[in-house]
């Protein structure tokens, strides 16, 4: 959530900064600013605007006047926490006299009663933030004559919450200062230029020597150097990021927007994600888990934990779990894990699934149940994301930057990685024969393969899509391993079409739900030929005998449940467990149809921003 970046040492500041911004944007989509600090002396020449859709591109605008003599520069692009997407609260926030500028992405727990104690002390606030308490704590400590990194270490001393920073400062043109706890922020350099920012991706296009900044610590980067201190000042080595993403995955390629992009790019996401992951004899590798086959053995339970999509890949992979590596195996939304005194311990393995490894409520959910003695390993996305180095260990889905705010290649290759590491599981424990390993692996493999053929489905998905796309109100039922497919294609419609849309277990409808059913009422089901498919098409009976009109996912050639509902989204059989990875693919496309048909940009879903890194 928001995205910063940050430069020191070139003269086309502020066309980088605004190119950083546009990779950014996916963060948040608020508002957008920036500060760039005059080498000549003048001080800092700021600019923000809070108009929807045109924020970078407003600062842009040739009547702006900025510095000819650019030194360090921040940029910001928002998603609204404290305060209404306004010009007033973008960023980046000024201290009183101008002189000091801060952008920001996290939350300051407690910065109203630094406020209020700023305030008494003769300082002015003209924004309703969070964020404009660091400009004046900065102030107040530069003042006192502490240079500006120390400054800003007595200032972050004072701040609860989770914070990434970047600062400039008008009386030292040429610095940036950065500081972090929880939110990410990562250092780059060039020749004799320096950057921070919140991702790699904004990055990549000028560098490639990237560094991770610590909870903590504060860097103090100028064009030919970088040092990292941590709170009481005393000097942090920096480490080194490896990168194997190139520029080009981060655009858009030739598509009109990054989630179809993200949408094509599954089959490859998925086998990228099992490569080398399961031998010829059927036996599966995870050798950087660092956990040998009897140390995994020994766990008693597995606990996954996650957030929306991520959460429902998780349902999907605790079922698989039990299913395979017959040990108990849930699934928790993060959020809630942190706060309910759950018990667990030594015992317990707890899988992290994050696409980002910053999700907030996840990292926290982990971070306690590494306090309780818990094993982690994460299953993430980004190559030296808070959760990767925080975690006892690293499951990678390759997918492939995720630009797209709601999540597509991420969701299926967390899936596929999850279930290849349930049947490892079921090797460790000596739960699986041979022929079951076999089968079960050789099914994962093919799951690229029948991506591609619901791919080429895609114009019939779309023109199933454009006869519901006025609806307003949709139900998504499913059973076992069919529900988190519901869930997950609930969720789609609702971010992308603003449309509402519940998730159900089919066979809860009656307990409740069902009193909502009436003619107009559309259920999508998630009817392949599992093993309670009977059961889920008497649920179906159910709706249909109260008026709802049936969309089914349902395999090709099924010509009994074509029969028995009014569409059709078809898609090639597979192994029931691999069903997750296959069926959610035409309701992302049917999401994304009723999406555009509504008008709206699949890649900026109103009120989202691709990372949460607020509570
Ligand atoms: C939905 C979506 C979100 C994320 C969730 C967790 O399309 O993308 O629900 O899945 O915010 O994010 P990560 O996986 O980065 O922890």
């Amino acid at each position: 959530m928001c995205g910063i970046i940050g430069l020191t040492g070139s003269s086309d500041a502020l066309r980088i900064l605004r190119e950083g911004l546009e990779t950014l944007e996916y963060r948040g989509y608020d508002s957008a600013g920036i500060a760039i600090v005059d080498r000549d002396g003048s001080g800092i020449t700021r600019h923000r605007s809070a108009e929807q859709g045109h924020a970078i591109a407003d600062l842009g605008d040739p009547s702006l006047v900025w510095p000819v003599s650019p030194g360090a520069g921040i940029g910001h692009t928002r998603w609204a926490t404290h305060g209404a997407p306004t010009h007033d609260n973008a960023h980046p926030h000024a201290d009183c006299t101008g002189a000091i500028s801060v952008v920001h992405n996290g939350i300051i727990e407690n910065h109203r009663e630094l406020a209020a104690a700023l305030v008494a002390e003769g300082h002015s606030m003209s924004s309703a933030t969070d964020t404009e308490v660091v400009a004046h704590l900065i102030e107040r400590e530069h003042l006192r004559g502490l240079a500006p990194a120390d400054a800003v270490r007595s200032a972050v001393r004072e701040l609860r919450g989770d914070f990434a920073l970047c600062i400039v400062l008008a009386d030292e043109p040429d610095l940036l200062v950065a500081a972090r706890r929880t939110s990410p922020l990562i250092i780059g350099t060039g020749p004799s230029v320096g950057y921070v920012a919140s991702d790699i991706a904004a990055l990549l296009p000028m560098t490639r020597e990237l560094f991770t900044l610590g909870d903590d610590e504060v860097a103090e980067v100028r064009p030919n150097e970088i040092r990292v201190t941590d709170l009481e000042g005393g000097l942090v080595e920096l480490s080194p990021l490896r990168v194997t993403w190139d520029v080009r995955a981060a655009q858009k390629g030739g598509y009109d927007d990054f989630m179809t992009k993200e949408i094509h790019e599954q089959p490859s996401a998925v086998a990228e994600t099992l490569l080398g992951r399961f031998a010829d004899d059927g036996t599966t590798d995870f050798e950087e888990l660092g956990l040998t086959r009897s140390q995994l053995a020994a766990f008693h339970r597995v606990v996954f934990l996650a957030c929306g999509s991520s959460y429902h890949a998780a349902l999907s992979a605790s079922l698989a779990t039990e299913h395979f590596a017959r040990v108990p195996a849930s699934a928790e939304v993060a959020s809630e894990f942190r706060y309910r005194g759950a018990v667990i311990g030594p015992e317990t393995l707890v899988v992290v699934v994050s696409q980002s490894g910053e999700s907030v409520d996840t990292l926290h959910a982990m971070r306690e149940a590494k306090l309780q003695g818990a094993t982690t390993v994460a299953v993430t996305n980004v190559v030296g994301s808070v959760m990767a180095r925080e975690a006892d260990a690293v499951l990678y889905t390759r997918a492939g930057p995720e630009i797209g705010v709601a999540s597509t290649k991420c969701h299926l290759a967390q899936i596929a990685l999850l279930e290849a590491f349930a049947l490892h599981l079921a090797i460790a424990r000596g739960v699986i024969d041979a022929a079951s390993l076999t089968r079960a692996g050789a099914a994962l493999i093919e799951t690229p393969r029948l991506i591609t053929r619901c791919l080429d489905k895609i114009e019939e998905y779309f023109s199933v899509a454009q006869r519901y796309a006025d609806v307003n109100d949709f139900y998504f039922l499913g059973r076992r391993i069919g529900y988190p497919i519901a869930l997950e294609g609930a969720l789609k419609l609702k971010e992308l079409a603003y449309v509402r849309a519940e998730a159900y277990p089919a066979g809860e409808m009656k307990h409740g739900p069902i009193a909502l059913i009436e003619p107009g009422a559309i259920v999508v089901v998630v009817a392949t030929r599992t093993t309670l498919w009977e059961k889920v098409m008497a649920n179906v009976e159910e709706m249909r005998a109260r008026g709802a009109t049936i969309i089914a996912v349902a395999e090709e050639g099924d010509d009994e449940t074509e029969s028995l509902v009014d569409a059709v989204l078809s898609v090639p059989a597979t192994m029931e467990f691999c069903s997750p990875i296959i069926d959610v693919v035409p309701l992302q496309c049917f999401a994304y149809a009723i999406a555009r048909a509504r008008g709206n940009d699949p890649d900026r879903p109103r009120n989202l921003a691709k990372v949460v890194t607020v509570e």
